[in-house]
């Protein structure tokens, strides 16, 4: 029998819905972004972020089954992101997945956002073990080695900024809007490789460093404007992407011979990135590796990567009750911690 999952996720500024069948199928996903709110302020605004997230509820939710043939009957099972995230933009999408599961008597699944970027990529192709997965967001840069589903081992991580972090203060710097990632991307593509910035934690480990980096770009603008010169923002861009690209795809790579795998995963906002996309398409042809990546819209929040996750945790029979509380910090490591 099929089995269709009801996803719901709205930990930052993405309210969205999705059905998704037996883990890899897409049915519908409606997502309601407020970027263009959070636009002014340079940055999300969690007050603001939840306000919104309310009014956008009913909407998402009433378009959902629109043009399919499923209704309520349909669902398996509601699975839904607990954490980590703003807490008050948690609390709407975990109050309505709670709503529907007590109203239609479904099981309630709590989904590790993380988790659910993963699982983006089994909407893609399904997964296979075991693999490297890269996680690259506004919140988080970690490798990931996964022998199986739902069973995630960290072998590196930022030890401060997250990469999509440094993207949007880099891009802030040179009077870049809010978020600056997929500006600096575009950008990127159209300069040259001429400002020299370090190669941050070029070092054996698998862990990166972005705030020095940061700081680099910070420094050497300031230095620039105080000597009267203007900076060329598209060679700074494509300096600083090289840089990303450099330290991201090399340690990443390293982490895929060294632990023998096939095959190599990467999700999150900033798997969006143009360049570190086509960077990882070649290493990964050069070295047999099969690598995916979700669809662009795929890569930053959503829903259908959280009910794609949802179904694999359904199967691992992870359940969530009415006491399941919002999570702003968890670790995907020991996760089944948190609503135990
Ligand atoms: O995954 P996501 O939607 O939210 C978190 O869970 O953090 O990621 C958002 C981040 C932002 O920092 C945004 O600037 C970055 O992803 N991003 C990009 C690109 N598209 C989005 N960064 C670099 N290049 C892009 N094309
Ligand atoms: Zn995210």
């Amino acid at each position: 029998m099929d089995t269709y999952i009801l996803g719901i996720e709205s930990s930052c500024d993405e309210m969205s819905a999705s059905i998704i069948k037996n883990g890899k199928e897409e049915i519908r996903t409606i997502i309601l972004t407020q970027m263009k709110i959070h636009k002014k302020y340079g940055g999300v605004v969690p007050e603001i972020a939840s306000r919104c997230h309310i009014e956008s509820a009913t909407i998402v939710l009433e378009e959902l089954f629109e043009g399919t043939s499923l209704t309520m009957d349909n669902i398996t099972a509601i699975a839904v992101t607990y954490g980590p995230g703003l807490i008050g933009s948690l609390l709407v999408g975990l109050q309505i997945a709670k709503t529907l599961a007590f109203v239609y008597d479904k099981p309630l699944v709590p989904v590790h956002h993380i988790a659910g970027h993963i699982y983006a990529n089994n909407l893609v192709e399904e997964m296979q073990f075991p693999l490297i997965s890269l996680v690259v967001s506004g919140g988080h840069t970690e490798i990931i080695y996964m022998r199986d589903h739902f069973r995630f081992e960290k072998i590196g991580g930022t030890l401060d900024d997250a990469v999509g972090e440094c993207y949007d203060k880099v891009a802030r710097v040179i009077g870049l809007d809010y978020p600056g990632g997929p500006l600096i991307d575009k950008l990127a593509h159209e300069g040259k490789d001429t400002y020299k910035l370090p190669l941050p934690l070029d070092d054996n480990s698998y862990n990166f460093s972005f705030s020095g980096l940061k700081s680099a770009v910070i420094n050497l603008v300031h230095n620039e404007e105080q000597r009267g010169n203007t900076i060329n923002k598209e060679d700074l861009a494509t300096s600083f992407q090289n840089t990303v690209v450099e330290i991201i795809t090399k340690k990443t790579m390293k982490a895929v011979k060294a632990f023998h795998v096939k095959n190599l995963i990467m999700s999150g906002g900033v798997a969006a990135n143009k360049g570190l996309r086509e960077a990882f398409e070649k290493l990964c042809n050069a070295n047999d590796i099969e690598f995916t990546v979700p669809r662009g819209k795929y890569c930053t929040d959503n829903a259908a990567m959280i009910a794609a996750a949802g179904y694999y945790a359904y199967k691992e029979g992870l359940r969530g009750d009415m006491s399941l509380n919002a999570k702003a910090t968890s670790s995907l490591y020991d996760y089944k911690k948190d609503y135990k």
